[in-house]
């Protein structure tokens, strides 16, 4: 927590799409731009709780690719001497998934970070079940510290863009009531390409931008449209509140740079 303003700091990554050749399109380099989010965190001084990657680690298909990106995990927690906390999404493979770092066991799981707590869910099928849900219910029953992040792939809404206004989680009403009334301070989720928020039973939800492409708001009723544009949150847990900034990695010429005086 830093010091200065009582606030935790949460780097919330989504949708990598790494494929075992390297490049998703012939042009998206996952590893490349995991390297980059490191190297802002190093850059800009700034000093997570924890680094979530809300799911589609892979692109479908690359389920060989699951040991470069332990290892790009690896290397950005070392890098950035911050926990790497991962679930999955619906490009996923949970069977190889498993050689990753904490998915050995299952994919949904509670990992404590000092006073924090992420509940980290998998679905990765599209919904939770009511095993899981049952499982965040018992897990929730006791308060923890500071309180608790939930991180999982599929938003519990749907987006504004028709194509994906179906595209939430199944089972989100039972998800929702799982959560209401316990310490849950946000839940980060990824999935649609593009970042938004909202606000369900009173809690903050917020759906990350893709590491790896940009969904546009406007490719009409019947189209998807990703455009090569790498984005990823930073999310801050407030005494009374959060809030979540889209940031992005690519650097165009900047029309000004002048000092502000304070
Ligand atoms: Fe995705």
């Amino acid at each position: 927590m830093s010091r200065a303003t009582g606030r935790l700091t949460v780097l919330h990554l989504s949708d990598v799409h790494i494929t075992r050749d390297g490049r998703l399109y012939d042009r998206v380099d996952g590893v490349a731009r995991l390297r980059a989010v490191g190297e802002y965190v190093t850059r800009t001084g700034v000093t997570p709780e924890a680094i979530v990657v809300t799911g589609d680690l892979i692109e479908r298909g690359n389920g060989d690719a699951y040991e470069s990106v332990r290892d790009a995990f690896d290397e950005l927690e070392r890098a950035t001497r911050t926990p790497v906390l991962t679930v999955l999404g619906n490009h996923d493979d949970a069977d190889r998934a498993r050689v990753l770092r904490g998915h050995e066991g299952g994919h949904h799981r509670v990992v404590l970070v000092d006073e924090l707590r992420f509940l980290l869910l998998d679905s990765s099928r599209g919904e939770l079940g009511a095993e899981q849900i049952a499982w965040i219910r018992r897990t929730l029953r006791a308060p923890h510290g500071e309180g608790t992040v939930v991180a999982l792939h599929h938003p519990p809404l749907g987006s504004p863009m028709p194509v994906l206004a179906r595209a939430g989680l199944r089972d989100a009403a039972a998800f929702l009531d799982a959560i209401a009334g316990s310490d849950v301070r946000t839940v980060l989720a990824g999935h649609f390409h593009h970042p938004m928020s909202a606000t369900l039973r009173d809690i903050p939800v917020s759906v990350g931008p893709a590491l790896s492409y940009h969904q546009v708001m406007d490719a009409g009723p019947d189209h998807v449209s990703g455009h090569d544009r790498a984005m990823f949150s930073l999310v801050h847990l407030l005494p009374g509140g959060i809030s979540a900034t889209s940031i992005g990695l690519e650097h165009p010429d900047p029309l000004f740079t002048s000092p502000i005086s304070r």
